[in-house]
């Protein structure tokens, strides 16, 4: 049972008789901050008050008197400003715990309105070696479907990858002219992602070289600007805030010219890659040439395309199988392109799209750019897939969600989309699951050394190597000396170096931007997956040594019972798992289920602190005791894994 949603349903019921709008007082019952102010907490009247302009004590105890809650709260007081503070049952919360042991589902109850969703995540370019900005994408989206499908919803995970887009002409480009034949028969993508990188590279310098000039203009210009704003006499109102951002543009200027002048210099500090760069100087449309060759069939171009498709897909495949994250479907950009030139015809007859400076155009009101699903070379686009791929989720699905779990950078095309798809009559509920970039430790996107960004595989095996190393180093210090064999400690350093990443990725909102730190990642006393996965070895632990069966636990043998405070509030805390679930799913944000994980195995300390649990000489108590470990080794279990994350018995 969700207690919170319960006493929100009431509070709504009572509340009818002082809003219109119950529901948006009644959410304000939230859990307590403190145990002094009871186990949930009401702050609706003193909003509600003000609107009606009487005071917040009295309009607080006018709700309290018509509240009906005598079934599962004592009588609730109201305190300071006008708080209503509840505290529930003992008994009440006693018949709510005990029943978890017996239930699979931990109390979390299936959803009354199964929805049919979409989540669209991971949705890597194939052709670019993926890195550890698709990671987040592919973490989050992941837990989110679990969580979605623990609730009862169907969910279908749709891989969106880009494989159709221009980097395929780089690497046509590349291949035909720089291939390294023993490379590629020896590591067929390693290769390919070589060429990708090359052919950028040198397109990046010749629109460098040609750049470069203009910045500099402009530098120059900003300078003056600038100078001249500084020797401004008499300054008016405005002139500080105008010195600021006047400052603030010419940073940006002076970053974008250090950058172009670093990608000249990589290239003409390599005497090879400079000849290269001469031999091609029109590489960039060379490049756009063999996309544009491949998306009009072209026979040498379509094999090519053919040829190097599996073995891109190969290789997100083993991220994903290392991962543990599968797709029920992935339906490319190439899979959407025989529907393309429908689309904009049907956008055309229905007058949503017309025609501006030779693109074809949809015009959202509000907006001033235009949603282009036509360019004026008659190439269709990334909206064009999008627009096709709404309408066959809607179509050949029967999807009434879509969930799009891609960078917060995208937000004006999703903004965008929606309001199209909904113009052309597609009105399914679509969210744009926004995320931030991952940053290293000084604030900038995350770079190793040599500063490419991150390898997503190489990324994992040092996760692995690192947990490894901490796995073995508590194994040696155990009291009674190492219980670990050699391979046990290689599964643990697996799932705790992966199960390390994805934690690190999950619990910080997702809207932020994220500094990706080893030292803080594996942590075995932050929040992190690592304390975690302690914590529930650790219960399994306690079940271990003490002889018990958790099955002879879960079948009624052993009763709880609140002798200490301590009882009474992880018992609360685990009755609340059904909150942090259905909280998370509705925000999609698994970041609300890290926090409430973390929060339990917190309660789990200050019990096991302060109650002997094999050790309590009462038959009875130390039976209740062992149920509470056990169903707090569950939750989390639980918990974790609906996140993607695994737990070992033995740690
Ligand atoms: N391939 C895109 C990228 O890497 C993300 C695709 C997200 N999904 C979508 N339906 N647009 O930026």
């Amino acid at each position: 049972m969700n207690i919170l949603q319960t006493l929100r349903d009431r509070f709504a019921l009572a509340l009818a008789d002082f809003t219109d709008d119950p529901q948006t007082f009644a959410a304000m019952v939230r859990p307590a901050q403190g145990a002094k102010f009871g186990d949930y907490q009401a702050n609706c009247a003193m909003p509600l008050a003000k609107v009606h302009g009487t005071n917040p004590r009295e309009l607080a105890a006018s709700i309290v008197s018509k509240l009906d809650l005598s079934d599962l709260c004592d009588a609730p007081e109201v305190a300071g400003p006008g708080f209503i503070n509840l505290s529930l049952q003992d008994d009440w919360l006693w018949e709510q715990s005990q029943s978890l042991a017996s239930d699979l589902r931990l109390g979390v109850p299936a959803t009354e309105q199964p929805r049919n969703i979409v989540v669209d995540f991971s949705s890597p370019n194939v052709a670019k070696p993926m890195h550890v900005g698709h990671l987040r994408s592919t973490v989050i989206g992941d837990a989110l479907s679990r969580i979605l499908r623990f609730l009862g919803h169907q969910v279908t995970t749709d891989n969106h990858i880009g494989d159709w887009g221009t980097q395929f002409g780089m690497i046509i480009y590349g291949y035909k002219q720089f291939l390294d034949e023993q490379a590629y028969a020896d590591q067929p993508v390693a290769e390919l992602a070589r060429l990708y990188r090359l052919v950028n590279q040198l397109s990046d310098y010749h629109a460098a070289i040609e750049k470069l000039p203009i910045l500099e203009q402009r530098v120059h210009e900003q300078r003056e600007l600038l100078s001249d704003a500084e020797a401004v006499e008499q300054p008016d109102k405005g002139h500080k805030k105008r010195l600021k951002s006047l400052r603030a543009d010419l940073a940006v200027a002076t970053e974008s010219i250090e950058t172009t002048k670093r990608n000249i210099a990589a290239v003409e500090s390599d005497p090879q890659l400079m000849q290269l760069a001469n031999d091609h100087p029109n590489i960039a449309r060379g490049a756009r040439d063999e996309t544009a060759k491949l998306h009009a069939g072209d026979v040498e171009n379509t094999q090519l395309w053919e040829q190097f498709m599996p073995q891109c897909l190969n290789a997100l495949d083993a991220v994903y199988d290392r991962l543990g994250i599968h797709f029920d479907l992935t339906l490319g950009e190439s899979h959407y392109q025989p529907m393309l030139a429908n689309v904009v015809a049907d956008l055309k007859a229905k007058g949503l799209a017309t025609e501006s400076d030779g693109a074809m155009c949809v015009f959202i009101a509000g907006n001033d750019a235009p949603f282009i699903v036509q360019k004026a070379d008659g190439a269709f686009n990334y909206a064009t897939t999008d627009l096709a791929t709404i309408r066959y989720r809607v179509e050949e699905l029967a999807a009434d969600t879509m969930l799009y779990v891609v960078d917060s950078r995208q937000g004006e095309h999703f903004k965008l989309l929606f309001a199209t798809a909904e113009k052309w009559g597609y009105t399914p509920e679509m969210q744009h699951i926004k995320f931030g970039t991952v940053m290293g430790k000084d604030r900038k996107p995350y770079k190793t050394r040599s500063g490419d960004t991150v390898g997503l595989e190489s990324l994992l095996d040092e996760a692995v190597a690192k947990a490894y190393e901490i796995a073995a180093a508590n194994d040696d210090a155990k009291p009674d000396g190492p219980e670990l064999d050699e391979q046990t400690r290689q599964e643990i350093a697996e799932v705790m170096g992966i199960g390390g990443i994805k934690y690190a990725d999950l619990h910080i909102n997702r809207e932020s931007d994220y500094v990706f730190d080893w030292d803080t990642m594996l942590n075995m006393k932050g929040d992190t997956a690592t304390y975690m996965q302690y914590a529930y070895a650790r219960t399994r632990g306690i079940l271990r040594r003490g002889e018990i069966d958790p099955e002879v636990l879960r079948n009624g043998e052993a009763t709880l019972q609140f002798s200490h405070e301590a009882e009474r509030q992880l018992a609360l805390k685990l009755c609340q798992f059904p909150e942090a679930v259905a909280a998370a799913a509705e925000e999609s944000r698994p970041n609300l289920l890290t926090q409430y994980l973390f929060e339990t195995a917190g309660e789990f300390s200050t019990f096991y602190e302060h109650c002997p649990v094999l050790k309590e000489e009462d038959e009875s108590l130390r039976l209740s005791r062992c149920l509470l470990v056990d169903l707090t080794g569950r939750v989390i279990q639980q918990g974790l894994e609906l996140l993607g994350i695994q737990t070992c018995e033995q740690m």
